[in-house]
C-alpha cells in the first residue's frame, strides 16, 4: 500500500482573444447540444472514451461504467452547470449499421468570469479526425456566449495527446499540481 502521485497541469484559455478557427464537423458526424435525455448517454459515452486510459487510474470512476454515469449526474446537479458548454457527439458511417455515440465535453461555471471543462473524451476508434478539437471548439464557444472570460482544464501530464492538442489549440499552463492516488487503485 502507498501513494502513487500523478502529475497534472491546470490550463487556461483566454476567451477575450479570438477563438481558434472553427472546425468543420467531418461528414457522417452529427453534434448534439444539451438536452437531459442525453444524460446517460454522456455517461455511456465518457467511459466509453476513458475505460482503458491513463486518467481511469487517476480517477478510478471514468474507468467504470456506474461511476461515469453518478460523474455525469454530479455534473448536471452543480450549480453551475453550462447547458452551452455541454455537446455530445454522435456518428453513422457508411460502413456501420447502427448509430452511435463518440464524443462528449461538458461545461461548468466555477465563478462569474471562469469555466471549466470537464472531461473531454473521443471513443477510441473515432480518434485523430478532429473530433476533439470540434468538441473543445464548441464548448469554448458556448463558455464565451454565457460571458465568461476564461476557461481552465486540468490534464494529466503523461497524457501528451490531450495535452499537445490543448497546447496547439492556444491553452497555456499556469500551474502544476499532483493529484494522490492510493496504489491499490492505480
Ligand atoms: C484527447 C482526446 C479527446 C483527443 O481526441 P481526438 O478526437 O483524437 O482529437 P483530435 O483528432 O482533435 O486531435 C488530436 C491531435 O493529436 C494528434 N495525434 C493523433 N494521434 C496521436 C497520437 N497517437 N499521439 C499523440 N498525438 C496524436 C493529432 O495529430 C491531433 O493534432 P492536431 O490537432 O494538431 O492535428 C482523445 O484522445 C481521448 O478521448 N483520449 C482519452 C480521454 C482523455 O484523455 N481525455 C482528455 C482528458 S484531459
Amino acid at each position: 500500500m502507498g501513494l502513487t502521485y500523478f502529475k497534472r497541469f491546470r490550463m487556461e484559455y483566454d476567451l477575450g482573444e479570438e477563438l481558434f478557427e472553427r472546425p468543420e464537423t467531418p461528414p457522417g458526424y452529427w453534434l448534439f447540444s444539451w438536452d437531459e435525455r442525453l444524460q446517460e448517454a454522456h455517461g455511456q459515452t465518457k467511459y466509453e472514451s476513458f475505460r482503458f486510459e491513463l486518467d481511469a487510474n487517476v480517477f478510478p470512476c471514468l474507468g467504470d461504467a456506474d461511476g461515469c454515469r453518478r460523474l455525469m449526474r454530479d455534473i448536471v446537479s452543480r450549480e453551475g452547470f453550462l447547458p452551452e458548454a455541454t455537446w455530445l457527439l454522435g456518428t453513422q458511417l457508411p460502413q456501420q449499421r447502427r448509430f452511435e455515440y463518440c464524443g462528449t465535453i461538458q461545461g461548468i461555471r466555477d465563478s462569474r468570469e471562469t469555466g471549466s471543462v470537464q472531461n473531454l473524451g473521443v471513443t477510441p476508434t473515432h480518434r485523430g479526425l478532429g473530433l476533439g478539437r470540434l468538441l473543445l471548439w464548441h464548448a469554448l464557444d458556448g463558455f464565451r456566449s454565457a460571458g465568461l472570460k476564461r476557461v481552465t482544464l486540468e490534464v494529466t501530464a503523461r497524457n501528451t495527446r490531450a495535452l499537445g492538442l490543448y497546447q496547439r489549440l492556444g491553452f497555456r499552463t499556469v500551474r502544476t499540481v499532483y493529484k494522490a492516488i492510493d496504489v491499490a487503485y492505480a
